[in-house]
């Protein structure tokens, strides 16, 4: 075969480095620190993907503390994302609840509000219920009130999941709880058809709101006003709600349906709710006409 001159230093200049970028990824992958170093004394690229992951992604999901380690302190860095789908590196250390990785990576600067998929890492912790894990990321900065894409906060998750220490940890560290302002006295001038039509387009989905109708997902809303929490038969209730004592009185439904996940975390209903106050107001002054005898205005 007749190779031109002039080709041959191109190929002596790319064929090692193709060698060395599959040694670094393989060496990291097995967490063979002596192979690391000499394929980055070679002159690979310390960042270098395989197309999905860095050498200190691969070295971290494989578990191995000296190979990551040894890739920080050769200046990795310790946010590339090279996929997305697949995040930073620290998402395989909080997959394994590998405490001295997490604690590595922050300490080298990793972001702990990195994300992956529309969650933050605070959320990743929180849904593997690693306690040591969210401390980490919330005294390295995270933010306790992030939300997923679809509005669900650490909070909201650890409730649902009934991580009580997890809960406590993130309401002592900074979880705000909003509270929308009282509406009561905005019920007499509300308009309840506008009210019927936002429910029928947003929650007639999952619950029925006659009294024969008997329950959707969601329990059936006749007479929910003076109605006591969460007390349907055969619906089976977040501890969130079965825990608020009391009845449905204007005030709760404007707390609970401001936005659900955000005011009154772990309940089963994870939509966004009616931040809206004029249509919270309507909707609530309809629910009040759920009823063989509403409740009388404040
Ligand atoms: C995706 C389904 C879904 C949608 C949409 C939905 N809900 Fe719910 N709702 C639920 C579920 C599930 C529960 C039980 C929640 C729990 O146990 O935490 C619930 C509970 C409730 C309760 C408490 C009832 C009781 O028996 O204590 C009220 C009030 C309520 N929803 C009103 C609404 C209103 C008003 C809307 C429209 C803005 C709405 N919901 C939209 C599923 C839904």
């Amino acid at each position: 075969m007749r190779v031109s001159l002039l080709f041959i230093p191109l190929l002596l200049v790319h064929i090692p480095i193709v060698a060395h970028a599959d040694a670094i990824h393989d060496a990291a992958k097995e967490g063979d620190v002596a192979a690391i170093t000499a394929a980055l004394d070679a002159g690979a690229g310390v960042d270098e993907s395989d197309g999905h992951a860095t050498p200190l992604f691969l070295a971290v999901r494989g578990g191995h503390f000296a190979a990551a380690k040894l890739l920080v302190e050769r200046g990795a860095d310790v946010n590339a994302t090279p996929d997305p789908r697949l995040g930073s590196a620290l998402m395989p250390a909080l997959a394994k609840r590998r405490i001295d990785l997490i604690n590595l990576l922050l300490d080298a600067g990793a972001n702990p509000n990195s994300d992956r998929g529309g969650q933050s890492a605070l959320h990743v912790a929180v849904t593997l219920s690693c306690l040591d894990c969210v401390k980490a990321l919330v005294e390295a900065g995270a933010d306790v009130n992030a939300k997923t894409k679809d509005g669900k906060t650490p909070l909201h998750l650890a409730k649902l999941k009934g991580q009580r220490e997890v809960a406590d940890y993130l309401l002592s560290h900074g979880v705000v709880l909003p509270t929308p302002a009282p509406i009561s006295m905005k019920l007499a001038s509300a308009d309840v058809e506008k009210g019927r039509t936002y429910f029928t387009r947003v929650c007639a989905g999952c619950h029925h709101a006659d009294p024969q109708g008997g329950n959707k997902t969601g329990p059936n809303l006749w007479s929910v006003v003076g109605r006591d929490k969460a007390s349907m038969a055969g619906i089976s209730y977040s501890d969130t709600l079965l825990a608020w004592e009391g009845v449905w009185t204007y005030e709760d439904l404007n707390k609970y349906l401001f936005g659900p996940m955000l005011t009154t975390p772990g309940v089963k209903m994870e939509i966004p709710g009616v931040p809206d106050e004029t249509e919270r107001v309507n909707l609530i002054a309809y629910l009040r006409t759920l009823s063989d005898k509403p409740i009388p205005l404040p």
